[in-house]
């Protein structure tokens, strides 16, 4: 069980400047024109996969500008879309005002969710809470806000299962960025199966793929994700005026879509991205002491 970090502690002050860092940095480039042109199916299918429909409470946790949040609202759900960096919240609203579905949207830390136990019926987050670096904590504060009998429900990313071999230095290399354990470690079943632990009666997973946007090669891509991705955006940023240091980034940037993107079915600048699913059903009884969330 994870040792909560005590209040003004060197933990607590270091967890702190590392979320406003995260923040900060998510608030960069254009978020949710990214989301647009990339992964934005994805929040269709987790819907789908949740089978979330009329009258269910719903939490969409590191909710972005809404992919997963305004689907859930589109179904006749009642939502409240959470997430870190509420500067991205503006655009989720006008995306969802342009699909006439109006949500709650509060920020929030996914290692410590402003909710009570068990208050919502379906509790999702895709390719969100799997960048908050204390998995554990993460899982329990899932569990916890999902009532008996609900549904959890993730997507994560994942480079495409024909270059799992050449692209297993990502796994290496992200955590460094998100300052925990990789996030592509949620794409592990078993690892998964264990920071849910008996709290869940059930656990699915599968492997998903959707199209990007329309682009003309790599190099157009890689000037996409330079201008809108908030990630991209950070490091070119840290790069000063360089400009040898820019070329290097923008060769790595080209190696770094080869091993992440598959070729889409449309021609040279089809791509596409693969995730896993995971949907979890809590288990109707009370959990066992030993898997409870932590106390605050
Ligand atoms: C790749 S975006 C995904 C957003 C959205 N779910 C989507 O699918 O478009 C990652 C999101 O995770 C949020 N995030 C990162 N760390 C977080 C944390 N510890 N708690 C809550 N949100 C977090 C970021 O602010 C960002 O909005």
């Amino acid at each position: 069980m994870k040792v909560v970090a005590a209040e003004g502690s060197d933990a607590m002050v270091e967890d702190r400047e590392f979320k406003a860092g995260q923040r900060a940095t998510w608030a960069l480039g254009d978020y949710h024109e990214f989301a647009r042109h990339s992964l934005w199916q994805f929040g269709q299918e987790l819907v789908e996969a949740c089978g979330i429909g009329p009258g269910q409470r719903v939490l969409d946790v590191a909710a972005g500008t809404g992919n997963v949040a305004i689907r859930a609202a589109q179904k006749g759900a009642e939502v409240v879309a959470s997430d870190l960096t509420p500067e991205n919240f503006e655009a989720g609203r006008r995306e969802a005002a342009k699909h006439g579905v109006r949500l709650e949207w509060v920020e929030a830390d996914a290692e410590a969710l402003p909710f009570a136990d068990g208050e919502f019926d379906v509790v999702t987050s895709a390719f969100g809470a799997v960048f908050a670096p204390d998995q554990q904590v993460v899982a329990d504060e899932l569990v916890r806000v999902c009532r008996p009998g609900g549904t959890i429900g993730l997507t994560v990313p994942t480079p495409p299962a024909r270059k799992a071999a050449r692209a297993r230095m990502l796994a290496d290399v992200v955590p460094s960025m998100f300052g925990g354990a990789s996030p592509l470690r949620w794409g592990d079943e078993e690892h998964v199966a264990g920071l849910f632990g008996d709290r869940v009666e059930s656990l699915r997973m599968c492997r998903r793929r959707s199209e990007l946007g329309a682009f003309a090669d790599e190099a157009d891509l890689r000037d996409f994700l330079k201008g809108h991705h908030p990630v991209a955006v950070a490091l070119y940023r840290d790069l000063g005026d360089d400009p040898e240091l820019a070329a290097a980034l923008d060769d790595a940037f080209l190696r770094l879509i080869d091993l992440w993107y598959a070729r889409g079915d449309e021609g040279a600048g089809a791509f596409a991205q693969e995730a896993v699913i995971i949907v979890a059903r809590k288990r109707a009884a009370t959990a066992p002491a030993s898997r409870r969330a932590p106390s605050r």
